[in-house]
């Protein structure tokens, strides 16, 4: 980001060289996605790409979408305001910290549903849907699957290869800059997701003249209306590069096992997980003690150890840890020493 920043103040914002970085940035992505490069666009955060999707498909009064409720805003809102279009919005039944799996969905889906709409794994509790069975049975219904994947880009595999859509900022696991973000469209879905925003990017305007008739440009522009975050891209691709060079399998093992070392050292020290128990999460949240936090924000803070501290649907306050490929046993071993004096 810097080196673009120098770059572009002393000559140009844009250049052969940058927009070669910009078609590595999808490929990068694209291996973390599953998908191919074209099937990517680069966008801005995670509710800019799931709006665009709830704008964007051909609704009809009657339509009906199954959202989380329990889900953070980004993936709440924009499936509620389809109410204004006469959408029904079917909010899933689960107690808070519940994981999602199929059952939860089945009875909720019928012949009005025309999208589900879940994270790819939750951001208080860390749980995971059962994406791979979900996605398989809303296929089998020609029902869309729209995903926010800012809890485990960059982090876990991608276990979502039925999903139509997905979403995500860099700013979580991919390590990268607020407001830079993908949009993963699948290819087999454009035909049904006409761009709702629409500029001289990705609308086919030779010497940035309007024309009369309007034709989408391919790949990833399409769902891309104008200019382009360049600085907010050049940081995401740099993250997700270094990701990629350690690989996925060493990432996501070393995070669960780290995951793992919190969530059995909290529970020897007396805390409660919540979402219960549930091996498969990277992000693991403390339930504050009936005592309350006491000074343990302080001490964490004085130790230098950066945990996000986040309310429950209930009015509890969670501590929340999400260790990385960056952190160690060691430093986690620190943090559950700080926890319990
Ligand atoms: C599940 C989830 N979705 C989305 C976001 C961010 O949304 P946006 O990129 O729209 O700011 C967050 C947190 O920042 C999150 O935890």
């Amino acid at each position: 980001m810097d080196a673009w920043n120098l770059e572009a103040a002393s000559g140009r914002q844009e250049s052969e060289a940058v927009w070669k970085r910009v078609a590595k940035t999808r490929a990068v992505a694209a291996r973390f996605l599953g998908c191919a490069a074209e099937e990517v666009s680069l966008l801005g955060p995670t509710a800019l790409g799931l709006g665009l999707v709830a704008l964007a498909l051909d609704w009809k009064t009657g339509d009906e979408v199954i959202f989380d409720p329990l889900d953070y805003p980004a993936n709440v809102y924009p499936w509620k305001e389809l109410q204004r279009k006469g959408v029904r919005a079917v909010s899933i039944q689960r107690s808070p910290g519940e994981p999602i799996c199929w059952e939860n969905l089945r009875s909720l889906t019928g012949p009005k549903t025309r999208l589900v709409s879940l994270a790819t794994a939750h951001y208080l509790s860390g749980h995971l849907p059962e994406l791979s069975v979900i996605g398989s049975e809303l296929k089998k219904r020609n029902i869309l699957l729209c995903l926010d994947g800012i809890q485990t880009l960059g982090v876990l595999p991608a276990d979502f290869a039925e999903a139509d859509f997905l979403a995500a900022d860099a700013h979580k696991w991919m390590l990268g800059p607020v407001g830079a973000g993908v949009l993963m469209v699948r290819k087999w879905a454009w035909d049904r997701l006409r761009p709702p925003l629409l500029g001289s990017w990705n609308v086919v305007s030779p010497d940035f003249l309007a024309q009369p008739e309007i034709f989408f440009e391919s790949g990833g522009r399409r769902y891309e209306p104008g200019s382009l975050n360049l600085p907010g891209i050049e940081g995401m691709r740099a993250s997700l590069e270094l990701l990629d060079s350690i690989g996925l399998p060493e990432i996501s093992g070393h995070a669960l096992a780290l995951a793992r070392q919190v969530r059995e050292g909290a529970r020897r020290a007396g805390f409660a997980v919540y979402g219960g128990e549930g091996e498969n999460r990277v992000i693991t949240s403390l339930v504050e003690p009936s005592s309350g936090w006491g000074s343990i924000k302080e001490r964490m803070e004085a130790a230098k150890i950066r945990v996000s501290w986040r309310k429950e649907h209930g009015g509890k306050m969670l501590l929340r840890v999400s260790p990385h490929v960056s952190n160690t046993p060691e430093e986690i071993g620190e943090f559950l020493r700080h926890l319990k004096n």
